[in-house]
């Protein structure tokens, strides 16, 4: 097997030559497009090609036209409505938003073949956008080209909030819930049938997303209990796996329908779901303000996309036959349990509340964490005086605040990354898995910050982004570059360079980089690969046990099939 892998490698560096004379094309069965050229990364991009045309609460359509001359595809498509970053910067937004973006490497030509990786956003199935400059697709395809492993990168969109996950026994019976990720696997489909004009390979698809897009990545890879048609050969996932509190159950989303229907009348239509494709996009989009604020619509288990609890398909080994790469950042809870508790009565019953667990539970729990010697943030020495340095930063804590986090950071991502890690390769009948922790911390909230000179920060939930994007220093911009700091960089690339190999051949450790650590197979040697660079400037990438943290960390284990059924989100 070994030895095939590094045979094709050397083929593809073989065929892989630098050419800038070539126009920048991509055809797809039905016509062409023109994309353009980005010299300074050695790229070509193209922006805004439709995959698929969404009608409200509608599966999206397949595209039917054909046209002869070729398309420009040089400006972003429509953002698709949700709340947040959509609104705020002032891009173009619409229902009918299905479209996708492409970075390959210039000179790439149809038929080539590159291994291709989809990224799906984040966003808690709220927000997200395509063309985000923090999730710029060039930097990838730059680095990829550098260690001769040439990959083309897509990102799409898909339907978010009430417009992506408006889920009811009505809209089930209907056959359009979950229609968000259902987007995003009718965009899988469509690079199954156009990459290869573009010069990608459809039978070496890598999906890979962040926070609710890496739980996307989890869920495809469980879509049809794991009949997943060759769409996708391998999967990464950072931060939120299918055992998450992100994941919905029919009892709250029902509700969330009923406050819209009757918000908006069509609860006294005969025909609702018609009804609520009629109405005018302002009063829709209000009605799913007024039942959540827009941000609580989240996937369930539906009967006919996702049949079954994760527990029961990893039990069943109805999981797609895919490799998977996953990890989570050292401290999620940072961001995810954001809490000013001073005694464990005070943090029990935060705990209670947000985690919608009985008080004996919720004591268990807080006493079990309390027995750590080391709590996140690992970064900071348990003896400072975490109020008044947190306080410097304009921000409120109390003394049980770094239990909380611990507590915060198992339950929304780390417990579920090390269920996912230990259930993969027997729920996949035999699929690899590769585990991380992701430990460097871009400079954020809530004691470090740029000016503050505190030290040390945290990798806390999406301090992980701009490193996977390798989004260099641009001071003064709205999103997150990575810092001047050479070790910062490096790891940055040492991160791009093992998911590329990955994506390329099942395994992180063919980028032929010497500084960069072997990384075992999880499977095998139970243990994580870490991710860590300081502002120091240390690198320090290594490999670890992944036996931290492991009675508590069991506990959730433990329990994550009955916590599904109880999930209260975030
Ligand atoms: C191409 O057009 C045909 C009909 O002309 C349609 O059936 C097919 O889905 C289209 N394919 C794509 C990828 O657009
Ligand atoms: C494309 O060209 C063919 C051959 O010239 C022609 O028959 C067809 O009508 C054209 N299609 C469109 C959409 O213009
Ligand atoms: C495509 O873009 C090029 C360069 O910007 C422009 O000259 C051309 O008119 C555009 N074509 C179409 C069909 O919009
Ligand atoms: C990435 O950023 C560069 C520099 O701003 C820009 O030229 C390029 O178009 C961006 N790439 C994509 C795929 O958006
Ligand atoms: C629809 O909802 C409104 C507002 O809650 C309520 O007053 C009305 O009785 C409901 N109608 C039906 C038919 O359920
Ligand atoms: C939906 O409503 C929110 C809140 O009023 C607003 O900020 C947003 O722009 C609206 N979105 C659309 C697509 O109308
Ligand atoms: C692997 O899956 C099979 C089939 O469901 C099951 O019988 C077996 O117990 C599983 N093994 C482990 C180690 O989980
Ligand atoms: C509290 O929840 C746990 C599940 O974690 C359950 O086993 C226990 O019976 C519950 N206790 C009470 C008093 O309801
Ligand atoms: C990274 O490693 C350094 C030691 O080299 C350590 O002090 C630090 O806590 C680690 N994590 C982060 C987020 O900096
Ligand atoms: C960093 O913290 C200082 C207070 O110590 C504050 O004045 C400053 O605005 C913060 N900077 C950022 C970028 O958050
Ligand atoms: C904990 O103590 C700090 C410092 O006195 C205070 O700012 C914070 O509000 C307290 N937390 C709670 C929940 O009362
Ligand atoms: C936090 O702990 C320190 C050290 O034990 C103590 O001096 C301080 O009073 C505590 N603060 C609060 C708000 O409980």
């Amino acid at each position: 097997m070994r030895f095939l892998f590094a045979a094709s490698i050397a083929l593809l560096k073989g065929a892989y030559a630098l050419s800038t004379t070539n126009p920048v094309v991509g055809h797809t069965r039905n016509g062409s497009y023109s994309g353009y050229r980005i010299p300074e990364l050695s790229n070509e991009a193209f922006l805004g090609i439709p995959y698929a045309h969404a009608r409200r609460l509608y599966i999206a359509d397949s595209l039917t036209e054909t046209w002869n001359r070729t398309r420009n595809a040089t400006q972003y498509g429509l953002t698709c409505p949700g709340w947040g970053d959509q609104n705020d910067w002032e891009w173009p937004i619409g229902e009918d938003c299905l479209n996708l973006d492409l970075a390959r490497p210039a000179g790439t030509f149809p038929g080539q073949s590159l291994p291709v990786m989809v990224w799906i956003y984040g966003g808690g199935f709220y927000q997200g956008a395509i063309r985000d400059p923090m999730m710029n697709l060039s930097y990838m395809v730059q680095t990829s080209t550098q260690i001769g492993l040439p990959v083309l990168v897509v990102s799409v969109s898909s339907r978010l909030a009430g417009y992506g996950y408006l889920n009811s026994e009505e809209t089930v019976r209907e056959g359009i819930a979950n229609l968000g990720l259902r987007d995003l696997w009718k965009a899988l489909e469509w690079i199954q049938e156009n990459i290869a004009g573009f010069g990608g390979d459809p039978t070496r698809v890598t999906i890979w997303g962040e926070s609710s897009g890496g739980l996307s990545v989890g869920l495809l890879a469980q879509a049809y209990s794991g009949q997943n048609a060759g769409l996708f050969h391998a999967g990464i996932i950072s931060s939120v796996t299918p055992y998450s509190p992100f994941m919905g159950t029919m009892k709250q989303q029902q509700a969330y329908f009923d406050d819209v229907i009757a918000s908006t009348g069509c609860n006294a239509s005969v025909e609702i779901i018609a009804c609520l494709r009629d109405l005018p996009l302002s009063q829709y989009n209000a009605s799913l303000y007024a039942a959540n604020s827009g941000t609580d619509f989240r996937p369930i288990i539906d009967g006919d996309f996702l049949k079954n609890s994760p527990s029961f398909q990893f039990t069943n080994q109805q999981v797609a036959p895919v490799a998977l790469l996953l990890g989570a950042n050292s401290d999620e809870g940072l961001t995810t349990f954001i809490n000013s508790a001073n005694t464990s009565e005070e943090l029990t019953e935060l705990v209670q509340e947000k985690f919608a667990l009985n008080a004996s539970a919720s004591s268990e729990l807080v006493a079990l964490y309390s027995e750590l010697d080391t709590l996140p943030p690992y970064s900071q020495p348990l003896d400072i005086d975490w109020i008044a340095k947190t306080a410097a930063a304009g921000y409120t804590a109390g003394n049980w605040s770094r239990v909380g986090y611990a507590i915060g950071g198992d339950w929304s991502a780390i417990s579920g990354r090390r269920k996912t890690a230990q259930k993969w390769t027997n729920g996949t009948k035999g699929q690899p898995v590769y585990s991380y922790r992701f430990d460097t911390d871009p400079w954020r909230y809530p004691i470090h910050n740029e000016s503050s000179g505190l030290g040390l920060g945290f990798a806390q939930h999406g301090s992980d982004l701009c490193f996977e994007f390798r989004i260099p220093y641009v001071p003064y911009t709205p999103y997150l570059p990575i810092q001047n700091v050479p070790a910062m960089h490096r790891v940055s690339y040492a991160l791009q360079a093992t998911w590329i190999s990955f994506a390329a051949t099942k395994d992180p450790n063919h980028h032929g980089l010497d500084w960069i650590p072997q990384w075992p197979e999880y499977s095998v040697s139970q243990k994580n690969f870490v991710y860590n660079a300081t502002l120091e400037n240390t690198l320090n990438l290594h490999v670890e046990a992944d036996d931290w943290r492991e009675t508590q960390m069991q506990w959730w284990i433990d329990r994550w099939d009955w916590l599904l059924t109880q999930a209260k989100g975030f």
